[in-house]
């Protein structure tokens, strides 16, 4: 059987990794950054995440009328737009729509703000509608493992106020899950804390996600058989996601 090493300094890698205010990145290493959209090859992601958001895009948008407008950013990146954003905006606008800096989801390359094409797009708050063809990648992102991070019924638990236009690969399932039972990402770590394992199907094969504890030491952890993926939460564990053929 294979095993895997589960490091605690791994914990804060990984798709499913809770980014915010309270768990800031302890980690900020660049990772490997790819541009979705050709077209802008400044404009980047991880490498995964990256690959799906052109996969959706190409799949709902072929003409190319949404646009990337951010992704990857630095740390000192984060450090400007927030400064520049307190002198223009002040500070409750700031801290609205612009997260602190090392507290950031665009510092992992997890996250891609979008807009729809338009002569003028403003950076920190990118006009991305519901309807058309940003409706149309609204309802497709989840089966790429895209969500909506901030929703206006979740500013409390996320502490951003609603932002249409950054979306944050978390990976399938989790984005369906995370849809279907309309939890933010705060409440869906919680969830497969809380719940573990879950059990569930897709596309004809069993997935199932379990929640384990980071321990103080590096622990060898075996892996079954099929497809299986490890992401740190960034808080206190690992989230094991593992896929198998229905007999
Ligand atoms: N606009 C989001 C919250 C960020 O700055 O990461
Ligand atoms: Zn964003």
């Amino acid at each position: 059987m294979r095993t895997v090493t589960l490091c605690p300094d791994r914990i804060s890698a990984g798709p499913l990794i809770l980014v915010n205010a309270r768990h800031p990145l302890r980690d900020p290493a660049q990772p490997y950054l790819v541009p979705p959209d050709s077209r802008y090859p400044q404009i980047t992601m991880e490498r995964q995440a990256a690959r799906l958001l052109s996969a959706l895009l190409q799949e709902v948008d072929p003409a190319g009328a949404i646009v990337p407008v951010s992704g990857w950013r630095s740390q000192d990146q984060q450090q400007a737009i927030w400064d520049d954003t307190i002198k223009t905006e002040g500070e409750s606008f700031t801290r609205q729509y612009v997260a602190l800096p090392g507290c950031s989801e665009h510092q992992t390359g997890l996250a891609m703000d979008l807009a729809l094409a338009a002569p003028e797009i403003d950076f920190i708050r990118p006009h991305f509608p519901e309807d058309g063809v940003c409706g149309r990648f609204r309802r497709q992102a989840a089966r790429y493992g895209f969500v909506q991070r901030y929703k206006r019924h979740k500013e409390a638990l996320t502490g951003i106020a609603e932002e249409p236009w950054h979306f944050r690969y978390v990976g399938v399932p989790h984005a369906r899950l995370m849809e279907e039972n309309d939890l933010c990402l705060e409440e869906y770590r919680a969830f497969v804390q809380r719940n573990t394992p879950i059990n569930l199907e897709e596309h004809g094969r069993k997935v199932r996600i379990t929640y384990l504890p980071c321990l103080q030491e590096a622990m060898d952890l075996p892996l079954p058989d099929g497809r299986c993926q490890i992401s740190g939460d960034n808080v206190g564990g690992f989230i094991l996601t593992v896929w198998r053929d229905t007999p």
